[in-house]
Order: C-alpha cells, then sequence, then structure tokens
C-alpha cells in the first residue's frame, strides 16, 4: 500500500491541452473514485498515474517516489481495465497466474497466490475453467483476481463495470467495496456512473473538461456542492434549478413564484442566483399549489414531473400518487435544503 500524490498534473496531445492541472491526494489505503461526464479526462489522468501515458507537467509520486518517468512495470501497481480481455486458451488459474509466471515466480509461490485470491473472489470452484465458460461477473471476478495476486501498492480500475448488465453491476460494486475493505489497498477508480461513486468511495473527485471541480466524502458532495456542476452531477433524479433573483430574504424566479429561502450571509439583496432543490427534498403537504405532468411510480417510491408557475420540478415521494395529468398537488420545498448558487460564477453561496 502506498499514498499516491498528483500535484498540478498536465497533459497535452499536440497542441491540445486536455488536463489542465489537476491535484489530487489519495492517502494510503484510500478508494478514491474519479467520476465526471464523458471526455472530461478521467482515463487519460488513471493512464497518466499507471505510466501508460506520459505526463506533460506536474509531478506525480506513488509513496515518496516521483515516479513520472518510471516505466509501467516498476511503478508496483495493477490495473483493471473496462475491457478486461482474459487469455481464451488458458484456464481461470492460469489467467490468474500469468503475471507471476512472467516475473519468474515458483510454482508453489503461484499456487498459494491464485489459491488465495480465488479463495477472496468466490473463485476457487471455477479455476479449472476457461474463459468461455463463464458468466460476464464471473470473468470480472478473474480480472480482478489477476490484478489482486500481484499485491501491488495500488490497484487502478477504468469502468470495470460498464459491460455488466444492472443487476450484476449492483452485486459487482458491493464485492469491490467488500474486497478494499479487506485488502486495504490504495484504490483509484474511475467511473461516470455517479451512482457507483457515491455507494462505493471514501473521496470522491468529480472532474469536468479537465479540471477538478471538487473533491470530497460521497455525502459531503451530495449535502454541500461546492458549485451548479457538482450540484448537477451528483444525485439521480438530479437537482431541480431555477433561476432568479434574491429579494426580501426570499428566493423569486423569473415567473415571479416567490419561495422561502434562509439568504446567506454573503449574498445581497437583488443578487441574481440559481435556487436548488433536490427532487427527494419536496414532500406533499401545505406550502406551494403545483401541477402535475406526468406521474411516474416505481413501486418503492413516485417520481413526479410538476410545475410550479412555469417552472418545472421533479420530486421523489413516498407516498402513492394517484392524479391525472393537470391535477393540483400541494408540495412544501424544505426551505433548509435550498442550495444557492450565484448565477454569473455558478459559484455555491456560502
Ligand atoms: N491519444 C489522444 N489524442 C488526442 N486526444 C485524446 C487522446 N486520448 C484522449 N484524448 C482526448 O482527451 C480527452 C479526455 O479523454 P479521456 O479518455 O481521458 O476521457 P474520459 O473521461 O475517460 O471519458 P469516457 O468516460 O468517455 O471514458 C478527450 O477529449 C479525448 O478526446
Ligand atoms: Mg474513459
Amino acid at each position: 500500500m502506498a499514498p499516491v500524490t498528483i500535484s498540478n498534473v498536465r497533459k497535452r496531445y499536440g497542441s491540445a491541452e486536455v488536463i489542465h492541472g489537476v491535484s489530487v491526494d489519495v492517502q494510503d489505503g484510500e478508494f478514491v473514485i474519479l467520476v465526471g461526464p464523458s471526455g472530461c479526462g478521467k482515463s487519460t489522468l488513471l493512464r497518466m498515474i499507471a505510466g501508460l501515458e506520459n505526463i506533460s507537467g506536474g509531478e506525480l509520486r506513488i509513496g515518496p517516489r516521483v515516479v513520472n518517468d518510471v516505466p509501467p512495470k516498476e511503478r508496483d501497481i495493477a490495473m483493471v481495465f473496462q475491457n478486461y480481455a482474459l487469455y481464451p486458451h488458458m484456464t481461470v488459474a492460469d489467467n490468474m497466474g500469468f503475471s507471476l509466471k512472467l516475473k519468474g515466480a515458483s510454482k508453489s509461490e503461484i499456487k498459494e497466490r491464485v489459491d488465495r485470491a480465488a479463495d477472496i473472489l468466490g473463485l476457487t470452484k471455477l479455476l479449472d475453467r476457461y474463459p468461455r465458460q463463464l458468466s460476464g461477473g464471473q470473468r470480472q471476478r478473474v480480472a480482478m483476481g489477476r490484478a489482486i495476486v500481484r499485491d501491488p501498492q495500488v490497484f487502478l480500475f477504468d469502468e470495470p463495470l460498464s459491460n455488466l448488465d444492472a443487476k450484476l453491476r449492483v452485486a459487482m460494486r458491493t464485492e469491490i467495496k467488500a474486497l478494499h475493505q479487506r485488502l486495504k489497498t490504495t484504490t483509484i477508480y474511475v467511473t461516470h456512473d455517479q451512482i457507483e461513486a457515491m455507494t462505493m468511495a471514501d473521496k470522491i473527485v468529480v472532474m469536468h473538461d479537465g479540471i477538478v471541480e471538487q473533491i470530497g466524502a460521497p455525502l459531503e458532495l451530495y449535502d454541500r456542492p461546492a458549485n451548479l456542476f457538482v450540484a448537477g452531477f451528483i444525485g439521480s433524479p438530479a437537482m431541480n434549478f431555477l433561476k432568479g433573483h434574491l429579494q426580501g430574504g426570499r428566493f423569486v424566479a423569473q415567473d415571479g413564484t416567490a419561495l422561502p429561502v434562509t439568504v446567506p450571509p454573503a449574498a445581497s439583496d437583488g443578487q441574481p442566483v440559481v435556487y436548488g432543490i433536490r427532487p427527494e427534498h419536496i414532500s406533499l403537504g401545505t406550502g406551494h399549489a403545483a401541477h402535475v405532468s406526468v406521474i411516474e411510480p416505481t413501486g418503492s417510491e413516485t417520481q413526479a414531473f410538476i410545475r410550479l408557475g412555469d417552472n418545472p420540478l421533479v420530486g421523489v415521494f413516498r407516498e402513492r400518487i394517484a392524479l391525472q395529468p393537470g391535477a393540483r398537488l400541494d408540495v412544501r420545498l424544505d426551505p433548509e435544503r435550498v442550495h444557492l448558487f450565484d448565477k454569473a460564477s455558478g459559484q455555491r453561496l456560502a
């Protein structure tokens, strides 16, 4: 295990810079997730940590050692990719032990380490099978097994679950989290799935267009997003946003709808702001008369697309709601749960 220190790292392809000075401190044993929309630079950053891409600027350390110019083999990391091509002509055991064999490890050592990894991953009974005789989830576990047998300082994962169906993905993410709790190996994990990030990470790094928007524990990002990008990215369904301004201690939307808020000390009267409220913080009850657009029952809860004046909102309710489009629905928007952002900068108003 080792900490990973990413200091002001940049990446240029020709004249185009795609990573604009990213800094992240990954503690020893921590599970850090890089999340962000497609093309924001997650894989590029991970590949630079692995040594598969060179670094155009900044410094990268694994433990105390600067690894900017250290070749991948000497970084003591193991990487699991989205396309975890297993060798089709090798058994599970041979696939898992292959890197040790290349290193010249003894047969008994290979067997011992493969057996231990298989035990951790529940693959013991499958060791003699070939990849084509495995399910997608089992193949994914073999790919992880290949990484585990190497007992590296750092695990790097690049969207390892994106080829699996939804149910298997949920099961595997619990397995990976349990695995980390057991091995406590420093892990950097890339995904564009914010639910995966929320459920697995000790710390999330939200990236966007080659920069870091915010770093924090999952619930910190959920409770106090630093800006509009993070507020809109973390949480599903996404946070509702209304544009307007502050006036006399209230928020006034563009259509004149006035909503109670706790005005932050830093805010000024008349300031243009964006009002944010999460769907789960809208509840049934007296407060505001909204009107139903679409009701979507999911069984455990009800998603309601409603209009408050001219403002479309999504609410998620525990209750079942049997209302036709156009019907009136009285809702309460919890003022304690409102997020306010400066409209010009997009930054949270503290
Ligand atoms: N070899 C390359 N040459 C030029 N541009 C590249 C190269 N590889 C990546 N890029 C660009 O760098 C940016 C970041 O790409 P990257 O693959 O890191 O994104 P990502 O966040 O992993 O996205 P995704 O979620 O789609 O995997 C993109 O704009 C991409 O087009
Ligand atoms: Mg990628």
